[in-house]
């Protein structure tokens, strides 16, 4: 058994091999690895062509179900700091994380979809990637959510009371 694991383990490597470049003479049966390269600053270490294609604007078309599951997953992922309303005053803030900017204001009202999208993946300031826990879809998704509160905002008479369902 352990014989068929390790020939087993032997063929998967020399088939990750891409076999474009010759191989150095070595006297071990392992096969040499290059070291891996620093990811620029930036960039998804871990994303794959498909991915890097997801995060290309304009994205995937805005419809009801999007903006409702970038709802969702804003609840999850963005309302602890954010607060439900984008207002900045989530829990984590009331426990003292520093309060991120209201989403209402003249400058963050600017941002487009693909610009949010690029604060989800890459962070901002204070603000960590959330790269590795929001798919690239769904990024769109949350991005045309905040989009929809903000006009829900701007569109209410006072503001402050409108409370999102
Ligand atoms: C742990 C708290 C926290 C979470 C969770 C969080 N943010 Fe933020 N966010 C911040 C802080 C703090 C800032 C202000 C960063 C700065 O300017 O230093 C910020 C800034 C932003 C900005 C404004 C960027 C700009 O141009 O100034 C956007 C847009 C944003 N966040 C979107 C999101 C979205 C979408 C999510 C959910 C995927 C999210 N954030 C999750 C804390 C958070």
């Amino acid at each position: 058994m352990r014989l068929a694991l390790g020939v087993l383990g032997t063929l998967l490597m020399a088939a990750c091999d891409s076999g474009t470049e010759e191989l150095a003479p070595v006297s071990s049966t392992r096969v040499v690895q290059r070291p891996y390269l620093p990811a620029p600053p930036g960039t998804v270490p871990r994303g794959t062509a498909a991915q890097f294609a997801a995060l290309a604007p304009p994205g995937p078309q805005r419809t009801p179900e999007l903006v409702s599951r970038g709802h969702e997953r804003f609840m999850i992922f963005c309302s602890p700091c954010h607060g439900v309303s984008g207002r900045g005053d989530g829990r984590v803030v009331s426990r003292g994380f520093p309060a991120p900017p209201t989403y209402h204001q003249e400058r963050i009202r600017a941002l487009s979809p693909a610009q949010i999208v690029t604060v989800i993946t890459e962070g901002k300031g204070l603000m960590a990637s959330y790269a590795d826990r929001v798919l690239p879809e769904d990024r769109w998704a949350i991005a045309h959510f905040v989009k929809e509160l903000q006009a829900r905002e701007g569109a209410s008479s006072t503001g402050r009371e409108s409370a999102v369902p």
